[in-house]
């Protein structure tokens, strides 16, 4: 949520690099963006404007100010509208101290209050700005303990960068919000919110962990602890991160290139180290009492995990949203185990809950695609994804990679883990059959058929029912057609009175055990005018549309829910959204 990037190094063309690097953070919020260059003698050139950096035609020939450090934000709104005033950079009341910020201070109110009091003037209605101001109050003491008293006045998480007229220096910090500093081999450092913003310049990164603040002068980078000021060595590390798969290449966006990514991706997280899944199962095994947490399309996941270790394993595990965690605190003990499934590693929520479990001395182990996350870097084990970037915001291959590897652990814990993995090998050998030019031009065909539709029902049961529930965050999220997820028995407890004529309605329906029941619930729907769209492995008379899936048994989930990826995607081209980038959304939600 807003993404972060700043440049200090030999190239006097900081202003462009940061504008080039800010545009690859896009992902993290697309409201409005800024950029802050310092020229020689010290001055700040500030460009800030409203919607997407990526839709700004030539503006590389605007930031071709000589500057050999700059800082820019792609912003997520949370206070204050869409304006250019609300755009970051921010600057203090005498403009010397330039700020840029993700996160929430949740004291900005009373901290605004006083420094109002003080005689300040605020020209933004942001929480971000009480910063600068923050910093001017104690420039006396000099830039970093003014920066360091400032973040101890702050409350809530942030990661915030700070410039100073005249000093050729960068100082930031970060409580709960990430932030990566890269290091070149021309000297040049970096700090930003996420590794593709300079993929292209480094590899060698080094990790900002809660309550520590680095600075960077030329060529240098030390960090420190935010609360008593002792200097903290970090090990620099290298990251395999290949910059092509940051990129989309051929695909028109993102969202298309990772689905039809999940050939590999799959395989690669079928693939997981079975030392991994050998360490979990023992931990599985060994807890009193198992918690899956994750948000939006994870916390699916998690749901369809509670199915699976029921099914499979017939073992009992607990499920529960990140943002919803907190009486889980009731019941956490050091005997507990919680499984953190997340593809950035970064959501606030969860991360909560972890600090909450970690508090009661649980242990934690998080299936996340980034491996050197925040979330990773709490847990006792990780179990990566391996799925690579995953740029748009709709979740679609860390998603089927998290099914597949909680699918490995169930199969794991039942003692017939060997069973799991041929199961996926299995289902992957069948990818093909759905990631297709044909399969996805028949799908394209059902997108322009229900397009215009006010409304779409999913319905599943069991296993499915979570996979109705993803299904309808696919279609909202990107088509921005209102679209409901259920139980197929619920329906008639309800939300049946919102069928009418002509609602197209997903049916999915493997040839499982629940067949039968999810096909009446379905003729109950037909009988109220639904336009019945099946996902199955085989056709049914009451299908006005048929979209077939292989027929995989326990991996159903993973391969329902490719068709309807395809299908919200084909929506969004077809109501001309940019279904990479949605309209209120951002890729990693770091505030809760
Ligand atoms: O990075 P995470 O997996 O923790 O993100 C959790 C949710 O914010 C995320 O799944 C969100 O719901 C997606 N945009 C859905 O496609």
């Amino acid at each position: 949520m807003c993404g972060i990037f700043a440049y200090l190094g030999p190239n006097e063309k900081a202003a462009e690099i940061v504008l080039k690097g800010l545009k690859k953070l896009e992902y993290r919020g697309y409201d409005s963006w800024g950029i802050a260059a310092q020229m020689e003698g010290g001055d700040f050139v500030i460009e800030k404007h409203v919607g997407k950096i990526s839709e700004v035609i030539n503006l590389e020939e605007k930031m071709t100010h000589s500057s050999h450090l700059a800082m820019g934000h792609s912003r997520w709104a949370t206070h204050g509208g869409v304006t250019q005033y609300n755009a970051h950079p921010h600057t203090s009341e005498d403009q010397d101290v330039v700020v840029v910020h993700n996160g929430i201070f949740e004291n900005y109110l009373e901290l605004k209050e006083a420094l109002i009091a003080k005689g300040h003037q605020f020209r933004s209605e942001t929480d971000s700005e009480v910063f600068a101001h923050l910093i001017e109050e104690e420039l006396e003491e000099g830039f970093e303990t003014a920066f360091t008293r400032a973040c101890k006045k702050v409350t809530g998480r942030f990661a915030i960068l700070a410039l100073h007229k005249g000093e050729n220096k960068l100082i930031a910090a970060r409580r709960g919000s990430p932030l990566i500093v890269g290091k070149a081999d021309d000297g040049a450092l970096f700090v930003a919110s996420d590794v593709p913003a300079f993929l292209e310049y480094t590899k060698k990164i080094q990790y900002l962990d809660d309550n520590q603040m680095v600075t960077l002068t030329e060529g240098r980078a030390h960090f420190y602890d935010l609360e008593t000021g002792s200097p903290i060595e970090k090990r620099l590390i290298s990251i395999d991160w290949k910059e092509e798969e940051a990129e989309k290449g051929a695909y028109a966006h993102f969202m298309l290139k990772e689905i039809m990514e999940q050939k590999e991706t799959l395989a690669r997280a079928i693939n997981a180290d079975p030392e991994l899944i050998q360490k979990a199962t023992a931990m599985i095994n060994k807890a009193y009492g198992t918690t899956l947490v994750g948000c939006g399309t994870a916390g699916k996941v998690a749901m369809v995990g509670e199915y699976l270790f029921a099914n499979v394993a017939k073992k009992h595990v607990n499920v529960k949203f990140g943002s919803e965690f907190k009486s889980a605190r009731h019941f956490l003990t050091d005997r507990s185990l919680i499984i953190a499934i997340s593809q950035s590693g970064e959501t606030a929520d969860t991360l909560e809950a972890l600090e909450i479990a970690k508090s009661k001395g649980a242990k934690i182990i998080s299936i996340v695609n980034v491996e050197t996350s925040t979330m990773a870097r709490m847990s006792d084990l990780v179990i990566p994804l391996k799925a690579g970037p995953e740029k748009a915001v709709a979740s679609t291959k860390a998603t089927t990679s998290q099914l597949a590897i909680l699918t490995l652990l169930a199969y794991a814990v039942a003692g017939r883990a060997n069973e799991g993995k041929q199961l996926l090998i299995e289902s992957e050998g069948k990818l093909n059959d759905l990631l297709n030019p044909r399969y996805e031009a028949h799908i394209e065909a059902v997108a322009d058929q229900i397009k215009d539709a006010q409304d779409i029902m999913i319905i599943g049961r069991d296993m499915n029912f979570p996979i109705a529930l993803e299904s309808a965050i696919k279609l909202q999220e990107v088509s921005y057609i209102h679209a409901e997820g259920f139980a197929g028995g619920e329906l008639k407890h309800g939300p049946i009175a919102l069928i009418s004529e002509g609602t197209p309605c997903i049916v999915i329906a493997p040839n499982d055990e629940y067949k039968a029941e999810i096909l009446s619930n379905a003729m109950e729907l037909k009988a109220r005018g639904a336009l019945l769209i099946g996902i199955s492995p085989d056709n049914a008379e009451i299908f006005d549309i048929w979209i077939k899936v292989p027929s995989v048994g326990n991996a159903s989930p993973i391969l329902d829910l490719i068709p309807i990826q395809i299908l919200a995607y084909k929506l969004a081209v077809a109501r001309q959204t940019n279904p990479d980038m949605p309209r209120n959304l951002a890729k990693s939600v770091t505030v809760k």
